[in-house]
């Protein structure tokens, strides 16, 4: 069994969150998401349309998605790839080369996917937000 584990917000969710999570999952037998919470958003100076728990159970209803757990800081990552017994970190390509994933390497493979070009949900807010 080879155990993926992915992190993100996954705020609006949208096509290229889908295909991301339908490669991750194909990289391996099972997908943990990593979703971030709303105190880590919050220290990152972002804010989410979705709070967590609903972020949570739409993930939680997707068919590539095994487990959500919360992910509440930077330096937990090393950590949950121990305690999930993590086989493969795997994010898209806009973090390729961050060091906060290289340092997995020591514990894990660790894979960057290509992202979906045209969509982020910064995106759909901006865009929606030009029609309201
Ligand atoms: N992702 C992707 N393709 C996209 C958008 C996101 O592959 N078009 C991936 C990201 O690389 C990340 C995961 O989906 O691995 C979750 O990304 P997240 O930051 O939650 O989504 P975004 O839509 O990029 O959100 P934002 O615009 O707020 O940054």
């Amino acid at each position: 069994m080879k155990r993926i584990l992915t992190y993100g917000t996954f705020d609006l969710l949208h096509w290229g969150h889908i295909r991301l999570l339908k490669r991750a999952r194909a990289q391996g037998d099972y997908l943990a998401v990593a979703l971030s919470t709303e105190e880590f958003n919050e220290s990152k100076g972002k804010k989410t349309y979705h709070d967590f728990e609903t972020r949570k159970a739409m993930l939680e209803a997707v068919r590539y998605v095994d487990l959500v757990i919360p992910e509440e800081h930077w330096e937990q990552k090393i950590s949950d790839v121990q305690k999930y017994e993590i086989d493969a970190v795997v994010m898209g390509g806009d973090w390729e080369g961050d060091p906060r994933f290289e340092i997995l390497r020591d514990h894990c493979e660790v894979i960057y996917l290509d992202r979906t070009e045209g969509i982020s949900t910064t995106k759909i807010k901006n865009d929606l937000g030009e029609n309201a």
